[in-house]
């Protein structure tokens, strides 16, 4: 275990992703997002280059900082990554997670995540291969499956990549690592324990929570579906 992790794999988190939260009144949205039981707060950042669409810098981090005590985790589907991660971790990012398509040395760009003093996570886009992220399970805190292209919420969840979480499952397993295995994109109630039951803990989910009027309700939903995935894949290992 790195000096960095918080949690250990077998707990389940919630994280609410602001994309799908109404922007102009986002504080507001984050504090009933708290309130309502999240357990950490998921902030997708997109440059209109590595993706399709663009969002949120860090001066909204930095808004949002005094708003929650939550872990602001901050996932950054942009190009050259290492140029912002400073920026990023002194807005108040609790965790900086790249995509290893976006990096050409991820082992550096971890490094400096780190030597940020903030938790590092790496992530792959659903046509990666899982083999991409292989090398560097060892070095991270947090392994992102995508389970959408990224750049837009409200897509349909993709279940092929599966596949990976079982993988990165094995090798946590098989290497006695500790890294959290998160999943995002098209995760709600319906899916949430199966994909539990396939080695995921941290659940991204935007439109299914901020989609509702009870964010409460659906957050509740969503970690009970989810830990009776848990209960399941735990009795399997017996
Ligand atoms: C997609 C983002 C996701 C997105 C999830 O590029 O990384 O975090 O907000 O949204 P839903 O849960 O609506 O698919
Ligand atoms: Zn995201």
């Amino acid at each position: 275990m790195s000096e960095y992790d918080e949690g250990v794999p077998g707990t389940i988190q919630i994280a609410p992703s602001i994309l799908a939260a109404d922007f102009g009144h986002l504080g507001d949205e984050v504090r009933a997002a708290e309130a309502a039981g999240a357990d950490l707060i998921h902030v997708d950042v997109m440059d209109g280059h590595f993706v399709p669409n663009i969002s949120l810098g860090p001066v909204v981090v930095e808004g949002l900082r005094p708003v929650t005590k939550l872990e602001l985790d901050v996932h950054l589907m942009i190009d050259s990554p290492w140029d912002y991660l400073e920026a990023f971790a002194r807005a108040g990012a609790d965790s900086i997670t790249v995509h290893v398509e976006a990096c050409p040395d991820p082992a550096d760009t971890i490094g400096q995540i780190h030597k940020l003093g903030k938790r590092a996570g790496i992530v792959m886009s659903p046509p990666t291969s899982v083999d991409a992220v292989e090398p560097f399970v060892e070095l991270v805190e947090r392994v992102l499956v995508m389970s959408v292209h990224p750049g837009f919420g409200g897509q349909s969840f993709l279940p092929e990549v599966l596949s990976k979480t079982d993988a990165l499952s094995r090798w946590r397993k098989e290497r006695s690592l500790s890294f959290d295995i998160q999943i995002d994109g098209g995760i709600k109630e319906a899916n949430s324990r199966e994909v539990v039951e396939k080695g995921v803990e941290t659940l991204v989910a935007g439109s299914a929570i901020f989609g509702g009027d009870d964010y409460g309700q659906r957050i509740s939903a969503m970690r009970a579906a989810a830990e009776s995935g848990l209960a399941a894949r735990d009795e399997r290992a017996v």
